[in-house]
């Protein structure tokens, strides 16, 4: 792969989870930066937050200080009021686009990289999740009518539960945007492709935070709850070995079609993170 004016090395990264998803962002993300000869970085962070559920505007300068220039989220966004005034007067923290106009935050936003125009597309599924939000296949095609004149490089984060609606707005957006990205369930799947018309696809990304826990979280009390039906309190876990999962894609800047897309893999047995660890 060349590294040129004429193609964009996008690096994407999966939900961040709590103090160890946030300590393994901060001592991998710029290094990975460098070794891919990334040009951008966008990185799920509606859970990274020390309890493992939402963001604050601390957290998203410390991604923003840390490599990232887009922060995407989904439904956990709403979980800290405190963001919501910074979701009404920044657009580098993204909050799903087919929640209601009326929510704070917008749900696309563009930015320059080597002289292009990038945008960003956050928007959330509607198999098992509880928000009823607009549709996400229809609020794609509006945002890419007003996307029209401004770019044809578009990466597309869709957080959503079910592997079908994913797979299913990776297709229904072939070619008509560089990449669709999964989130949510921060289990990495090894389906990353280019599908026939150009769009890289891949239907999780997978999460950066405690290896050995459940979707980042203390394993124990999900075991409980699962057996017993009772109501447990969830812990983000902070036992090392960390993982930071994603995938890397290339996109020819003149066409906004793919070139490429590879996993992205990193564990971390060394990290030692403090529970009273803060971002
Ligand atoms: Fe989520």
């Amino acid at each position: 792969m060349q590294n040129n004016q004429n193609r964009i090395r996008i690096l994407c990264i999966g939900d961040v989870v709590g103090s160890s998803g946030c300590a393994m962002f901060q001592k991998h993300a710029q290094e990975l930066r460098r070794k891919h000869a990334i040009d951008a970085l966008i990185v799920n962070g509606e859970n990274s937050d020390n309890k493992g559920r939402g963001i604050t505007s601390r957290i998203v300068n410390f991604f923003r200080q840390n490599g990232a220039d887009i922060v995407t989220s989904g439904n956990h966004i709403w979980a800290n009021k405190e963001i919501y005034n910074y979701l009404a007067e920044h657009t580098d923290l993204l909050r799903p686009a087919n929640y209601h106009s009326s929510a704070p935050g917008v749900g696309v936003t563009t930015f320059l990289v080597k002289g292009n125009t990038i945008a960003v597309i956050n928007l959330i599924g509607r198999v098992f999740m509880r928000d009823h939000v607009d549709c996400p296949f229809r609020t794609a095609e509006s945002i890419l009518t007003y996307l029209k004149d401004k770019t044809n490089i578009i990466v597309v984060d869709m957080h959503a539960e079910t592997s079908s609606e994913k797979i299913g707005l990776g297709h229904f957006l072939d070619g008509k945007v560089s990449a669709v990205v999964g989130t949510h369930t921060h289990v990495p799947t090894a389906d990353e492709r280019i599908l026939p018309r150009g769009t890289a696809f891949v239907t999780d990304l997978g999460m950066t935070g405690a290896l050995n826990s459940m979707i980042g979280m203390k394993k124990e009390p999900i075991i409980q709850h699962l057996i017993t039906q009772l109501p447990v309190k969830f812990a983000v876990d902070e036992i090392g070995p960390f993982i930071m999962t994603g995938v890397l894609i290339e996109i020819d800047a003149h066409t906004g079609k793919a070139t490429h897309i590879e996993r992205v893999k990193l564990i971390d047995d060394e990290l030692r993170v403090q529970s009273s660890e803060s971002v």
